[in-house]
């Protein structure tokens, strides 16, 4: 609140000296932070462009963007980066309108923040700002969905040498009777991959892995890692985010259950870089009744081999749904060279539908694409996953890889992946779907 004056006073100065800058801009006419341009990053930056930054896998937004004084320093670069369309994060083309966490400015939207831009930051009437909501993340500890109900954490820190580049681990932690004393079903898990450097997080990527008592454990599991550990739960890489599964959704997890941790660390070598890291899983449990039970898997494949220099090398994977089956989200997952990514359906009838398209996939980005309203695909179904690789010289500068190498499936970083995750839920015999489903909003 002290800050409101002082505030006032710096956008005085600067409006007063644009406006003189820009005399043919009618006064009436112009676009001021407080009445067009607030609302705008209010809806559709600050979730991300906040203080203490918000859980998506290793990425934190680098600045704030909640304040006007805030905001100005950030002008041109904001302009920059809408005009691109690269502000608001969001790589699929179609199909729009169905994803709950879809992202995505307006035409009118974007010349409304150029025009702002052009006419130099503006702040208008700072006290008619809308003031952004409070950051409920910060209080819960860095949880995006509140104080989770059990938090299970790696079974001890783990430190990352000095001389540690490219790091793999897996660790275990069974869950013990007195965290869990009864089988429960979840609405939500998230990752936090915990070690933060100068606001980085400097785990790379991490996958979770659930194992039910009794799981037969197979030693070349903890070797493959991602989605091999038992039940995925998934990965968080930059630009993942947690999913709140809809009411009436959730996955089983059995008291005396074991979480495994697949840990990627990634950083440059070198004295002082080591650092500690224990990461942990929230799980936030089901309220309600559960009448669908939740999973994931991947539809891909590791025998792949993609040829030096090899440019649109296509790579696909399908299956055929034995059941009825609600899908919920999906994520593709692939490494520095893949380029797009498609999920197609091809219904029993023969007709072909699109059920996501990445004609831009980066791996930087690791989005989970959430329905609003599960999809119900008919038993029967194909669902084939398709993704482009560039192995070529030009990407390859860009991205940081060598193209005269055959690439072919592994963990790290600098191999290739091909995994296409759905999380779905099979309808049991009998079992309807429920219309219009009851979906939390972000
Ligand atoms: C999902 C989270 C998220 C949302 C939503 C988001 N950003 Fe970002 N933004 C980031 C992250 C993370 C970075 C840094 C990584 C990068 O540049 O790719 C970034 C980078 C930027 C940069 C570049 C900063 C620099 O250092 O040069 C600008 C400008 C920016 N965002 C503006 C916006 C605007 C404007 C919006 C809304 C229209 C927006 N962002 C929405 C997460 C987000």
């Amino acid at each position: 609140m002290k800050l409101q004056p002082r505030m006032s006073a710096l956008a005085a100065v600067l409006g007063g000296v644009l406006v003189m800058a820009q005399p043919g801009y009618a006064a009436d006419k112009r676009v001021t932070y407080s009445e067009h341009v607030a609302p705008i990053l209010q809806a559709n930056c600050i979730s991300c462009h906040k203080p203490a930054g918000k859980n998506i896998g290793s990425l934190v937004a680098p600045m704030s963007l909640t304040t006007y004084e805030e905001t100005r320093p950030w002008a041109r670069a904001i302009a920059r980066k809408v005009k691109a369309r690269e502000m608001p994060p969001w790589f699929a083309d179609a199909p729009k309108g169905v994803f709950s966490n879809e992202r995505g400015l307006t035409d009118k939207e974007i010349e409304t923040i150029v025009a702002w831009v052009d006419a130099g930051a503006p702040g208008g009437d700072l006290s008619k700002a809308p003031v952004a909501p409070p950051n409920t993340e910060a209080e819960s500890g860095g949880y995006s969905l509140g104080t989770p109900d059990l938090i299970v954490k790696m079974p001890q820190p783990y430190f990352v040498t000095d001389d540690a580049q490219d790091v793999q681990g897996t660790f275990h932690t069974k869950i013990t009777e007195e965290q869990l004393p009864q089988d429960v079903l979840v609405r939500a898990w998230e990752f936090r991959a915990g070690t933060y450097v100068a606001g980085k997080d400097t785990v790379h990527h991490m996958c979770g892995g659930l194992r039910p008592p009794g799981f037969v454990e197979n030693p070349a599991d903890d070797a493959e890692g991602e989605g091999a550990a038992g039940l995925s739960m998934g990965c968080i890489a930059g630009g993942a985010e947690p999913a709140l599964l809809p009411e009436g959704f959730g996955m089983e997890l059995k008291k005396g259950s074991t979480i495994t941790f697949n840990m990627h660390y990634y950083k440059q070598a070198g004295a002082g870089t080591g650092y500690w890291n224990q990461a942990e899983v929230g799980f936030y449990f089901a309220k309600g009744p559960v009448t669908y039970k939740v999973h994931s898997k991947s539809i891909g494949t590791t025998g792949f081999e993609i040829p030096p220099h090899k440019v649109n090398y296509r790579i696909g994977a399908a299956e055929t749904l034995k059941k009825d089956t609600l899908y919920l989200a999906y994520w593709p997952h692939a490494h520095l060279r893949a380029t797009a990514a498609r999920y197609t359906a091809t219904y029993p009838d023969g007709r072909k539908e699109v059920l996501l398209d990445v004609p831009r996939y980066d791996q930087g980005w690791q989005i989970t694409y959430k329905y609003k309203q599960p999809k119900l695909l008919p038993k029967g179904t194909r669902i084939d996953v398709e993704m482009l690789f560039d192995n070529s010289a030009d990407r390859g500068a860009k991205r940081g890889f060598n193209p005269n190498l055959t690439i072919r499936n592994g963990p790290r970083t600098q191999d290739e992946m091909m995994l296409g995750f759905v999380s779905y839920a099979e309808l049991e015999p009998g079992q309807e779907v429920p219309t219009p489903l009851q979906q939390q909003q972000e």
